[in-house]
């Protein structure tokens, strides 16, 4: 049995993730901030093929975190693959000059250090997997081949994500297969009504890095491709 938990999936892309993964028989954590959401998501996909696990995660908060490390290892006592998809993209997220600092600290605590404290968490578990990988949700607005101004906190976060990427995968060596991916421009409430993805191609490249044995390490892709940093 294949246990992978996502982040954030109680809507959006974290959701199809979940549904994706479930679909193909994986054992999947579906994690929300509000357990209650949790619960009406995983119902929601129970109809595929896979076990849905729903639980409580609020990636800014470590006890949070710990807690929920302790209850997969009583559980499962392993964890395959680890998916970092929770964030927030502030209406306030300006140009650096401008930008609020709360604003800039909210948005860090939950885009780069969620994942970086839940793979601190997680590493013990991951290492009891025999193909154990990391997925993190990252986006073109964090490449520096793409960058421009504005939303300063929101691309630096995804830019920190990805450095947090290549780091993993050193730290790992081959023992855990850590990847980011952007997910391309998504009809979610994220991503806004006119954006030109459904959540099914946005979910797409992180089911496949999460379950696909030919993935490498420490890479950023787009639509299965190699994409630049
Ligand atoms: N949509 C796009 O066009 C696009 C483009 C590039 C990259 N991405 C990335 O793809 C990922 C998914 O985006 P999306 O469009 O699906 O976003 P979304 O629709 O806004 O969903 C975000 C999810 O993150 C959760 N979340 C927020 N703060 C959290 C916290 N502290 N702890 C746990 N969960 C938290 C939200 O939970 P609540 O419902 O409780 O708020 C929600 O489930 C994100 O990493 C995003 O940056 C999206």
């Amino acid at each position: 049995m294949k246990v992978m938990l996502v982040t954030g999936a109680n809507r959006g892309i974290g959701k199809e993730i979940c549904r994706q993964l479930s679909k193909l028989g994986y054992t999947v954590i579906l994690c929300a901030q509000n357990l209650q959401k949790a619960e009406e998501a995983a119902k929601e996909i129970a109809s595929q093929n896979g076990i849905i696990h729903p639980a409580q995660l609020d990636v800014s908060n470590i006890e949070s975190i710990r807690n929920l490390a302790s209850e997969i290892e009583k559980k499962f006592g392993k964890l395959d693959a680890l998916i970092n998809n929770a964030a927030i993209y502030s209406a306030k997220d300006t140009g650096s000059l401008n930008l609020g600092e709360e604003v800039f600290d909210e948005t860090l605590k939950v885009n780069f250090y969620g994942p970086w404290r839940m793979a601190r968490a997680f590493a013990p578990l991951l290492l009891k997997s025999d193909d154990a990988r990391i997925v993190n949700l990252a986006s073109d607005m964090g490449s520096f081949d793409k960058m421009a101004g504005g939303s300063f906190a929101y691309r630096l976060s995804k830019t920190a994500l990805n450095n947090l990427t290549i780091n993993l995968s050193h730290e790992f060596n081959s023992s855990v297969r850590v990847n980011s991916m952007c997910p391309g421009w998504v009809r979610t409430d994220m991503g806004g009504a006119n954006a030109l993805r459904d959540v099914s191609q946005g979910a797409d490249t992180a089911v496949w890095l999460a379950t696909d044995p030919s993935v490498p390490t420490g890479k950023f892709f787009r639509d299965r491709e190699i994409f630049p940093w």
